[in-house]
């Protein structure tokens, strides 16, 4: 038994011994050689499944300055070529040229998201996804409660580049252009546009990220096409237009829907029971008729009615379903029939 533990020892310190003389022998070597280091002596740098092309291929010396018995050296490290991002400009090409530049990247710190040897994800990065980013932006700023899919899905890059942009934002395309890469553009064109719709402005509605309210819309807005009337349901038109439009029953200046001072914003939206929200005259996009008005509005029941509007330069017609036509005019009050 004693025996056995002492030539065990012997083996071990035989192993040691040849391992050290190996590291040795390999470390004399590396100066102008194809090194070898990453397959005799530091496997660790190439064990994950993304190797970095240099590592990969066992160029060590690309990036590390071997010294004569190089390490540990009299420094006591494992120099390297090039300091921070200019290591990498060694190689790559500069990620700091174009008008916006995310921070790390400005500050040369391509190693606070890459791992410059290895890694379980692609491209080399610290961590999958929004994880990333997370590790320096707050996370909760990404959860509200109706949240944009590729936010929720971490597909942070679908929409910013991690390094630079010459967009505001990092963003990978600029205004609207961005929201078409995903959604169809048809939803933005018709007879009549809304303004910000056609300068492309889409978040001045919507919060990219995700929002409190539905659509993530950035103020209340609501689902119902029928509902008692209080000034708050529509925060978000109100943000723009004036918040009076449907609170006087009589009104010469508010809006031109009206017939002589009779406020037809009012009598449609001011009820205290079925009150029409916005939606079911208005597109907030695009419409197939004049003044965003809508093709087709929701009846009570399930089905829709369509709706035939004229504008007049003082005034207009509608006509829905199979109703007689009704007609409004600013500076002549009408007698519908
Ligand atoms: C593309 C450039 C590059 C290549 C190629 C490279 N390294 Fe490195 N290495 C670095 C940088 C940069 C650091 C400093 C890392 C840090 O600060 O996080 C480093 C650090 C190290 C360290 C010390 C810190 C640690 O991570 O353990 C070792 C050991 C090392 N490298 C070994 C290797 C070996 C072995 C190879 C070849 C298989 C290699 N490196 C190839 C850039 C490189
Ligand atoms: C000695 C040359 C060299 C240096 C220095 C270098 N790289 Fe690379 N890098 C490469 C090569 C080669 C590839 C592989 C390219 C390919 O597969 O198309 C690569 C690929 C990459 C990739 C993409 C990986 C992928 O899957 O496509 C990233 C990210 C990267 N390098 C980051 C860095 C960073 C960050 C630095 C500086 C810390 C750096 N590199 C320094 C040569 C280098
Ligand atoms: C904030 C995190 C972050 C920083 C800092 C960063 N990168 Fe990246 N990098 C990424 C991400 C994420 C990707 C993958 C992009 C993708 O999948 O579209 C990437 C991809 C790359 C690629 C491969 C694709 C390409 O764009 O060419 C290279 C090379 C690269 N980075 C080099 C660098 C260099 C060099 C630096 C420092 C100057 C740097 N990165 C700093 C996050 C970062
Ligand atoms: C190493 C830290 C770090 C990481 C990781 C990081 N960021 Fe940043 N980012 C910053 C800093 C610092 C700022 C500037 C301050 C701020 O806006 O919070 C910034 C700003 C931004 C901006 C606004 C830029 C502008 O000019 O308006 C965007 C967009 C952004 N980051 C996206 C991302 C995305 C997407 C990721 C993940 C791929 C990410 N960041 C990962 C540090 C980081
Ligand atoms: C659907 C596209 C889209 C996705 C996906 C997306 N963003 Fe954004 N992000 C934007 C837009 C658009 C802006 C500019 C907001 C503005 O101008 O009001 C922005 C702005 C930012 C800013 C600047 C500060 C701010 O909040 O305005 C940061 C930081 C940011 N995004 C980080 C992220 C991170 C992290 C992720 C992933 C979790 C992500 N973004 C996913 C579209 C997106
Ligand atoms: C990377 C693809 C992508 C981009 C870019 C993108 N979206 Fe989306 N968006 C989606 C997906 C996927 C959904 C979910 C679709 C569904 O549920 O039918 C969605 C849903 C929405 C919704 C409906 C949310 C709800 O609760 O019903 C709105 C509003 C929206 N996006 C606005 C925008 C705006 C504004 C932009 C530009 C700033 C944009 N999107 C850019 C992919 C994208
Ligand atoms: C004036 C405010 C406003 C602007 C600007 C705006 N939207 Fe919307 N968006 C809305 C409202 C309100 C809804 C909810 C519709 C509803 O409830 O009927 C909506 C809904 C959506 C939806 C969900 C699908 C649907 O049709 O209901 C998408 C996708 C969308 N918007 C994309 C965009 C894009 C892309 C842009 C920019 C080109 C944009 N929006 C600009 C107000 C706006
Ligand atoms: C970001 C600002 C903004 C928001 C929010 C907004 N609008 Fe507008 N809207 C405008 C502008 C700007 C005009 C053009 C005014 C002009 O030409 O004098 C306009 C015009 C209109 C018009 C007249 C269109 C035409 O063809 O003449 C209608 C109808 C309208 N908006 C309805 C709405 C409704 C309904 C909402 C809420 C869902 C809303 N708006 C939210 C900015 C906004
Ligand atoms: C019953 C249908 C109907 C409803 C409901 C409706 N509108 Fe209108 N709205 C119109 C018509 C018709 C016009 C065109 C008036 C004109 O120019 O002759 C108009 C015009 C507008 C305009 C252009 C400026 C003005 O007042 O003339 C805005 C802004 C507007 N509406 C916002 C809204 C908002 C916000 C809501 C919801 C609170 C709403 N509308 C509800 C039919 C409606």
């Amino acid at each position: 038994m004693k025996q056995f533990l002492i030539y065990g020892l012997c083996g071990l310190l035989f192993l040691a011994w040849f391992l050290a003389s190996g590291t040795a022998r390999g470390a004399d070597r590396l100066p102008g050689l194809p090194d070898g280091c990453g397959t005799r002596c530091h496997k660790s740098k190439v064990r994950e499944q993304f190797v970095h092309g240099p590592v990969a291929t066992d160029d060590c010396i690309a990036c590390h300055r071997p010294t004569g018995k190089p390490h540990p050296d009299e420094q006591g490290a494992f120099r390297l070529v090039g300091e921070r991002e200019k290591l990498c400009a060694v190689c790559h090409e500069s990620k700091a040229t174009k008008k916006v530049v995310h921070p790390p990247v400005a500050e040369g710190d391509c190693l606070a998201c890459h791992d410059v040897h290895q890694s379980p994800y692609p491209m080399q990065l610290k961590a999958p996804g929004a994880d990333l980013c997370f590790g320096c932006h707050n996370a909760k700023d990404f959860s509200a409660k109706h949240g944009h899919a590729p936010v929720a899905a971490g597909h942070c890059t679908r929409c910013h580049d991690p390094h630079q942009s010459d967009n505001p934002a990092l963003l990978k395309a600029p205004g609207a252009q961005l929201c078409f890469s995903c959604h169809d553009k048809a939803l933005t064109e018709g007879v009549s546009v809304h303004k910000p719709v056609a300068e492309g402005r889409c978040t001045d509605c919507h919060a990219p990220h995700g929002s409190p309210f539905p659509s993530m819309l950035k103020g209340e807005y609501p689902e119902e096409f029928y509902l008692p009337y209080k000034q708050a349901n529509f925060e978000l038109c109100f943000r723009c237009h004036t918040r009076e439009l449907a609170q006087d029953r009589r009104t010469d200046t508010l809006t031109g829907f009206r017939n002589g001072d009779f406020n037809l914003h009012y009598v449609h939206v001011n009820r205290s029971d079925k009150g029409r929200s916005c939606k079911t005259c208005h597109d907030p996009h695009a419409a197939g008729q004049l003044r965003l008005i809508k093709e087709r509005i929701p009846g009570f029941g399930s089905w829709d009615i369509p709706i035939h509007y004229t504008k007049t330069d003082t005034g207009g017609t509608c006509v829905v379903g199979c109703h007689k036509p009704k007609s409004y005019d600013r500076l002549r009050f009408v007698t519908n029939p």
